[in-house]
C-alpha cells in the first residue's frame, strides 16, 4: 500500500516560559486531526508534544507536500495558537511566521518531515523530536546511524544493508543539494556534516533499491524570518528493520550525547538529552536540550504505537552524562564555546554596544 507518512510540527505557545505544552493546546489538536480523520482526509494520526513543540504525526494517501494536508497543519496550528492566547501563553504563535495559509507551510516557520513509500509486511517507524536546537542536530546521529560500523553492526553482517546508503546534503544557507554514497565517500561528506549549521542531512536512501530510509526537517526559522523566533526544534523519521538499521542501533548514537546548538535563548552548545516524553520539559538554563522518540508499528496506515522509545533505564547513564557535560558547560557562563561564536547567536547586543563605545576605542 502506497502511504505518506507526514510529521509537522510548530511551537504555538510555551508552558511556562518555553519548557513544555499546555493541556489545553494538545486536546485541541486531537480534536482538530480526529475531525479530519472522520471526514477521510487522514487515515491516522497521532498528536504529541516534545518541550514546547507541539507535533502532528499523520498518514494519509495525499503524497508529499499535499495541500490539503498542510492547510489542515496550518489550521491546526492556528487553532491552537488561539487556544495559547487565550490562556497567554508565552511565545503564543511563535512559529507562525505569514498570516495566511498559502498552499505549503514550508518556509511559513512549521517544520516539516514527510516521506512516501509503499508499506511493507513489518513497517517499523521512529519519530525523533528535539526541543531547544537546531536543525542539523540530526547530522551527527543519522552518520552513525547509517554509515558507522561501531554503531550499526547491520551494515557489517547483514547482507541486504552491507551496500551501503546515500545521503541527501543540503546546504541550507546556499539552497544546494548534493548526495553522497556510504561508504565510499564518507569522507568527502564527513567535511560537510561536521558544520550542522549550514549543511544537513534531509534524506537517507537504501542505495540498493533506492527506497527512502530517513528524512529531517531542515527548516533553519532564523533564515526565513531574518531574526531571531525561536529555535527549529527539528524532527527526523527513520524507517526501521529488514534492510533499514534495527530499532536498537537506530537508537544507539543517542546513549552518548553530542553537543548542538540551541539552549538558552538559542545561542549556547549544549549536550542533546534523549528523554521520555513526559520528561520533555527543558528548565535548567531553559534546557539542556532534548530528543524524544516515538516507535511506531504501520498496519495499512495505522499508527500502532507509539512505544516512548527513551523511556528505557538504558538511557539513564546518557541522561548522567548529559547533566554532566552541561554543569561542565554552564561554568563558562557568557564565554565561547558555551556561548555560540558571534555569527551564529540568535541574538546579541553586540551592534549597541559597539556603537555606544565607538567613540572609545582606539588605533593600536
Ligand atoms: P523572550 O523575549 O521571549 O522572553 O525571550 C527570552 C526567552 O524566552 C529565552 O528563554
Ligand atoms: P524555543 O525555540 O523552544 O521556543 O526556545 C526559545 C528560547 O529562547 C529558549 O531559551
Ligand atoms: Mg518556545
Ligand atoms: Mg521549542
Amino acid at each position: 500500500m502506497e502511504l505518506t507518512l507526514s510529521v509537522i510540527k510548530a511551537d504555538v505557545g510555551g508552558y511556562v516560559g518555553h519548557s513544555s505544552s499546555h493541556p489545553d493546546v494538545i486536546q485541541k489538536a486531537k480534536e482538530k486531526l480526529e475531525h479530519a480523520q472522520g471526514k477521510g482526509l487522514l487515515i491516522d494520526h497521532h498528536v504529541t508534544v516534545c518541550g514546547d513543540d507541539l507535533q502532528l504525526i499523520m498518514t494519509h494517501q495525499h503524497g508529499e507536500d499535499s495541500e490539503q494536508i498542510h492547510k489542515l497543519a496550518w489550521d491546526t496550528f492556528v487553532e491552537c495558537t488561539n487556544v495559547a492566547k487565550s490562556l497567554k501563553l508565552h511565545g503564543a504563535g511563535q512559529d507562525l511566521l505569514a498570516d495566511a495559509f498559502a498552499g505549503n507551510v514550508k518556509g511559513m516557520g512549521p517544520g516539516t518531515a514527510e516521506m512516501q513509500f509503499s508499506e511493507r509486511q513489518a513497517e517499523t517507524i521512529v519519530i525523533f523530536m528535539a526541543d531547544k536546537t537546531a536543525s542539523g542536530a540530526w547530522n551527527l546521529p543519522l552518520y552513525k546511524i547509517f554509515a558507522d560500523p561501531f554503531n550499526t553492526i547491520g551494515l557489517v553482517i547483514a547482507s541486504n544493508m552491507h551496500s551501503g546508503f546515500t545521503f541527501e546534503v543540503h546546504d541550507v544557507k546556499e539552497h544546494k543539494k548534493i548526495s553522497f554514497n556510504a561508504p565510499e565517500e564518507i569522507y568527502d561528506m564527513l567535511v560537510f556534516l561536521g558544520a550542522p549549521g549550514r549543511y544537513a542531512v534531509k534524506a537517507v536512501y537504501h542505495k540498493e533499491s533506492g527506497e527512502i530510509a530517513a528524512v529531517s526537517s531542515t527548516q533553519r526559522l532564523s533564515l526565513m524570518a531574518g531574526r531571531y523566533i525561536g529555535k527549529d526544534d527539528p524532527v527526523c523519521i527513520i524507517r526501521s528493520q529488514g534492510k533499514f538499521p534495527a530499532v536498537g542501533e537506530i537508537l544507539e548514537p543517542f546513549a552518548s550525547p553530542h553537543i548542538v546548538e540551541g539552549w538558552m535563548r538559542g545561542s549556547h552548545h549544549g549536550p542533546l538529552m534523549p528523554v521520555a516524553v513526559r520528561e520533555s520539559n527543558p528548565c535548567r538554563f531553559d534546557g539542556p536540550p532534548r530528543v524524544v522518540a516515538a516507535g511506531f508499528q504501520l498496519a495499512n496506515g495505522k499508527l500502532v504505537g507509539p512505544r516512548d522509545l527513551f523511556d528505557d533505564p538504558a538511557f539513564d547513564e546518557a541522561r548522567h552524562q548529559a547533566n554532566i557535560m552541561a554543569d561542565f558547560l554552564r561554568r563558562m557562563g557568557p564565554f565561547e564555546p558555551h556561548r555560540l561564536p558571534l555569527e551564529e547567536m540568535e541574538y546579541t547586543t553586540m551592534p549597541e554596544v559597539a556603537k555606544k563605545l565607538a567613540p572609545r576605542f582606539q588605533d593600536i
